[in-house]
């Protein structure tokens, strides 16, 4: 599919959870297309202030707003003959939104505080972890916004979903890995492999990367073997084996003796195991905000459930 969009113009969304690949489908569209050798722009809409983010993309003239110190280009024009990739858009404020359709429509791009308008010539792709369609039913993504982006969809299915792939997926990240650090690793032994196609990867392709390099560092030369692998990671295999057969795992046992700030990191890190690690549906869950949820895992000194979780035994 990548192959046969890639020397398109259209714009494609790429949906699919936190670490299938979101952003190297983008990357691989781009040196697929006629635009390679041109710049290739990704662009964080959920990491930029709201007050920034119009200017980021579409850029300012000198004094269009107070602290607007020098004309500053926008993503537009960075990318300009090359690849946009609005990543997160869903996170983008619903105005900028219309002024985002807007300039996609025309073709045309006008800084902030300018009255003149160009020509532009921007491939456009975005992508979202969150499911589209609910993004517009919640008003957070605008309907026609999304249609416009959406000539056509590429799923990133979820790593558990295609486990068949590992081997694959691991031999492409071993070349990597044993040229990144020197390293002359052949492959995996079959234990480890038997573990590796066990476990649920929440982290998907990005926890299976960094699983990899780790192994690869320990290792050396030869055969990666089980003993490669995280301390904890056979009791996140059990672990992940109780919580999809027997749903009475889905709760949080706290021992009398237990403090309040304990059984509450215990319940924060155990509900977001439950989505995945999908922190905006945690902090919902758990009735918190997702700044809140934020501090907290910066406490723990983790920002990812399952890392955190390895520290502990299983509760
Ligand atoms: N099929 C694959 N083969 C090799 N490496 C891959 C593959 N898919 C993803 N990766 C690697 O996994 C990591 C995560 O991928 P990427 O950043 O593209 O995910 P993403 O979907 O954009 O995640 P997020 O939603 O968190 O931004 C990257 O290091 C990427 O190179
Ligand atoms: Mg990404």
């Amino acid at each position: 599919m990548i192959e046969r969009v890639a020397p398109s113009n259209v714009s494609v969304l790429i949906t699919g959870e936190s670490g299938t690949g979101k952003e190297l489908v983008a990357r691989t569209l781009h040196e697929l297309s006629p635009r390679r050798g041109k710049p290739f722009v990704p662009v964080n809409c959920a990491a930029i202030p709201e007050t920034l983010i119009e200017s980021e993309i579409f850029g300012h003239e000198k004094g269009a707003f107070t602290g607007a110190l020098e004309r500053r280009a926008g993503c537009f024009e960075l990318a300009e003959e090359g690849t946009l990739l609005l990543d997160e858009i869903g996170e983008m404020p619903v105005g900028t939104q219309a002024k985002l359709l807007r300039v996609l429509e025309d073709r045309k791009l006008r800084r902030l505080g300018s009255k003149v308008e160009t020509p532009m010539n921007v491939r456009v792709l975005a992508a979202t972890n969150k499911n589209p369609e609910e993004a517009v039913s919640s008003g957070h993504l605008r309907g026609d916004l999304y249609y416009r982006l959406n000539v056509f969809n590429l799923h990133m299915p979820p790593l558990r979903e295609h486990k068949e792939d590992i081997p694959a997926i691991i031999e492409a990240l071993l070349a990597d890995m044993n040229t990144k650090h020197g390293r002359e690793v052949k492959g995996v032994d079959g234990e480890m492999l038997g573990r590796l196609m066990a476990h649920d990867w929440p982290g998907n392709v990005r926890e299976l990367r960094n699983t990899i390099e780790r192994a690869v560092i320990l290792c050396g030369e030869g055969y990666m073997e089980t003993r490669h692998l995280p301390p904890a990671f056979g009791q996140r295999f059990l672990r992940a084996e109780v919580s999809t057969n027997n749903y009475s795992d889905s709760g949080v046992h706290v021992e009398i003796g237990s403090t309040v700030d304990e059984a509450e990191r215990m319940l924060i890190l155990k509900t977001l195991e439950s989505t995945r690690n999908n922190k905006t549906r945690a902090a919902e869950i758990l009735g918190i905000s997702l700044k809140t949820l934020h501090n907290k895992l910066k406490e723990y000194g983790s920002t990812t459930a399952s890392e955190t979780l390895e520290e502990r035994p299983v509760v």
